[in-house]
């Protein structure tokens, strides 16, 4: 059998007879309308607009005391580790400059599989509660109707949503300061954000937090 089957009629999808309605079974036909309403990728609703870079992770010392995850062991081994840069609150077409969050999505290649942490620029965040992610991605976003304004959380959808949301007030210092106009991606602190436990060898758990350190120091744009 040969690997591909030659399609000689694609101008007409298979029907009942010569006025029938069209067959389920027409998989030429199917496959093409499937093609066709997945051409357009829906763009992302947070994190649209993102930069990556390959690297790798290498242990300063091993980590075995806390962790037995493979990868924290030997100072010797390079992990391939790509990472995802982004804002938030921008379309994909975006500035790179607006003050908003910086995101920070890490990909560790490890012998024992993939493991993905995400993070941002910042070390805490705007609620407590995942339900209210809509409401506060509904308020930062642009207004429905003009599109406007873009990357910014400069309207007051948004400040509306602070001013009834104590518990975003910590976050807010951190937005308005100039960790939210880095210079560069290379020039800003990660965090993990959520905490993370280490079990090691023997069983005993930890607590951690993960921080990136930039070697270039921090710098913002102003
Ligand atoms: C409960 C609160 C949160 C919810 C419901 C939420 C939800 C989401 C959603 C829906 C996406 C888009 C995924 C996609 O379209 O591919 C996203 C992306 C992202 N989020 Fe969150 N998020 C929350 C909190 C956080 C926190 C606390 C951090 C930092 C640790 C964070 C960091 C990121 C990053 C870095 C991305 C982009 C990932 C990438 O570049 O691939 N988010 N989040």
């Amino acid at each position: 059998m040969s690997e591909h089957n030659k399609i000689d009629e694609h101008d007409n999808s298979l029907k009942v007879g010569s006025r029938g309605p069209t067959l389920m079974e027409d998989f030429h036909f199917r496959e093409k309308m499937t093609h066709f309403d997945h051409e357009r990728i829906p763009e992302r609703v947070v994190h649209a607009r993102g930069s990556g870079a390959h690297g790798y992770l290498q242990v300063y010392e091993s980590m075995a005391e806390y962790t037995k995850a493979k990868f924290l062991q030997d100072p010797s081994v390079k992990i391939p580790v790509f990472v995802r840069f982004s804002t938030v609150v921008g379309f994909r077409g975006s500035a790179d400059t607006v003050r908003d969050v910086r995101g920070f999505a890490t990909k560790f290649y490890t012998e024992d599989g993939n493991f993905d942490l995400v993070g941002n620029n910042m070390p805490i965040f705007f609620i407590q509660d995942a339900i209210k992610f809509p409401d506060l991605v509904h308020a930062v976003k642009p207004e429905p109707h003009n599109e406007m304004p873009q990357a910014s959380a400069a309207h007051d959808n948004f400040w509306d949503f602070i001013s009834l949301m104590p518990e975003s007030m910590h976050m807010i210092m951190w937005v308005l300061s100039d960790r939210a106009l880095p210079r560069s991606y290379r020039m800003m602190e990660g965090f993990g954000v959520h905490t993370f436990r280490f079990i090691n060898e023997q069983g005993k758990a930890r607590f951690v937090k993960f921080h990136w350190k930039p070697t270039l120091g921090m710098h913002s744009l102003v």
